[in-house]
């Protein structure tokens, strides 16, 4: 693996090539070899000549996210009772990969290459995805804009919340640049200096009742459970409660930061991400995910759900939801006909076409499926525009969740308080 990752040199590219070689690793550091070397591959594929500056230009993105949906929305408000306005819509998340909206890119400035955003925006963002992540439809579907990443300085509107995720990121304190904890951390001085700016009478980006209106989102453990579901079965149970300690220790303080309301989502089914599923010797199930580390995912969820009850008695006055990403996700390969998606476990960005396109030893996008086409997995780590979109989708209906409610319920509920009073 290592020669993988140091060898690549990229020639030409100079300084920011070596960045570009060197972002797997560091997002990677807990996954398993082969899913680094896929995301090597994925990412450094391109030659530095084709490398695109990740410079976000938000306004024109919202702008054309926002073109349709907004403008019908609003004509919407409109014909509704004209004192039920919704206070904005605040979102503050904490996650890895699954979420980061260009975290990750902007913190180290790495120049993230096409194919990645060729689908949906058209240009890499820093998102690992060839579109959006699950929470830009969480986004568009509320009709806000985008969630800016903590770290992105150039561009960024914090006044619909914040996106703290960073990819790599772990639950575990310290076993990852950004773990929960320190994102939690951020989120308090965000909070903080946001509220100083209101003190001295300036308008700071999310105000008081902003925050305590805000949902809080944490979308975060696929890479803790990779490694733990690498250890012998018989420590799984002590590590698995020793991660979602750290998500029960984020949640207090948020608590105690003023937080309300809570959206949580567990681990997918990791055993079925191409690059564990196809990649990884041991028993596989009749869907071909491989069964330890969906068993591994699973325990987990259980915890976190368990945690989620325990919440809701020592919490007072908040909501939290609880969805069962791993149910979503699982199902998409289990009945993957009635998505329309022919080959479950197989990658966009690959080589070698179906049933897999992950030919052993071939790098890069050799064989990139068509934008349009229904395939999952984007990397054989991360989910496609086409993915995300289902998942989301489902997600927000609050069917795979606990208690049922919908996200845009969720959100728009608690609202007791608006503007007008
Ligand atoms: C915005 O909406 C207008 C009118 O509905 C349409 O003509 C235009 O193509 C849209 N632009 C984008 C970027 O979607
Ligand atoms: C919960 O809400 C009730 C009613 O609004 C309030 O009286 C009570 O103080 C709240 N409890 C906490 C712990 O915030
Ligand atoms: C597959 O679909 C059927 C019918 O909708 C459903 O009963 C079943 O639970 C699904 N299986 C999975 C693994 O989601
Ligand atoms: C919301 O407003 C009501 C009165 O309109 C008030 O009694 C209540 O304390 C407010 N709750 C919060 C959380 O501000």
């Amino acid at each position: 693996m290592a020669g993988a990752t140091n060898g690549g040199g990229n020639g030409g590219g100079g300084g920011s090539g070596g960045k570009l070689i060197s972002l797997p690793l560091q997002y990677f550091c807990i996954l398993a070899a082969v899913v680094v070397a896929v995301m090597v591959l994925s990412l450094a594929l391109t030659s530095p000549a084709a490398m695109v500056a990740v410079r976000q230009n938000l306004g024109s993105v919202s702008a054309a996210a926002g073109n349709s949906t907004s403008g019908a929305g609003e004509e919407k408000e409109k014909e509704k009772e004209p004192e039920q306005r919704r206070p904005p819509v605040v979102l503050f998340n904490f996650g890895d990969s699954n979420s980061d909206t260009g975290g990750v890119a902007a913190a180290s400035g790495i120049r993230i290459m096409p194919p990645e955003g060729r689908t949906y925006f058209g240009r890499p963002t820093g998102r690992l995805s060839d579109g959006r992540v699950i929470i830009d439809f969480f986004c568009e579907s509320l009709n806000t804009h985008e969630l800016n990443p903590y770290l992105k300085g150039v561009g960024s509107d914090y006044s619909n919340g914040v996106n703290f995720a960073m990819a790599g990121s772990t639950a575990t304190h310290g076993a990852s640049d950004y773990s929960l904890n320190v994102q939690i951390d951020q989120f308090v001085y965000f909070k903080h200096r946001s509220l100083e700016l209101f003190e001295r009478g300036l308008k700071g980006p999310v105000s008081k009742e902003g925050f305590e209106n805000a949902l809080y989102m944490m979308d975060i453990g696929h890479n803790d459970m990779v490694g733990v579901a690498h250890t012998p079965s018989d420590q799984w149970d002590k590590k698995i409660s020793e991660v979602v300690a750290e998500i029960r220790k984020a949640m207090g303080i948020l608590y105690d930061n003023g937080a309300r309301k809570f959206w949580i989502h567990g681990t997918g089914a990791l055993g079925c991400l191409p690059a564990v599923a196809v990649r990884e010797k041991g028993e596989h199930d009749k869907h071909g995910c491989l069964v330890s580390v969906n068993k591994a995912a699973q325990a987990f969820n259980k915890k976190l759900s368990d945690l989620c009850d325990d919440m809701r008695f020592f919490l007072k006055n908040t909501t939290i939801v609880y969805t069962d990403m791993f149910a979503i996700k699982y199902g998409f390969v289990a009945n993957h006909t009635k998505y329309g998606i022919g080959w479950p476990l197989m990658v966009c960005c690959g080589n070698g076409g179906p049933p897999y396109n992950m030919d052993e030893g071939k790098h890069g996008c050799g064989d990139l499926c068509e934008p349009e086409s229904k395939v999952l997995s984007w990397d054989g780590v991360h989910f496609t525009d086409f993915g995300s979109g289902l998942a989301a989708k489902l997600a927000m209906s609050g069917e795979y969740s606990k208690p049922r409610v919908t996200l845009a319920s969720l959100v728009n509920g608690g609202s007791k308080n608006t503007s007008g009073s």
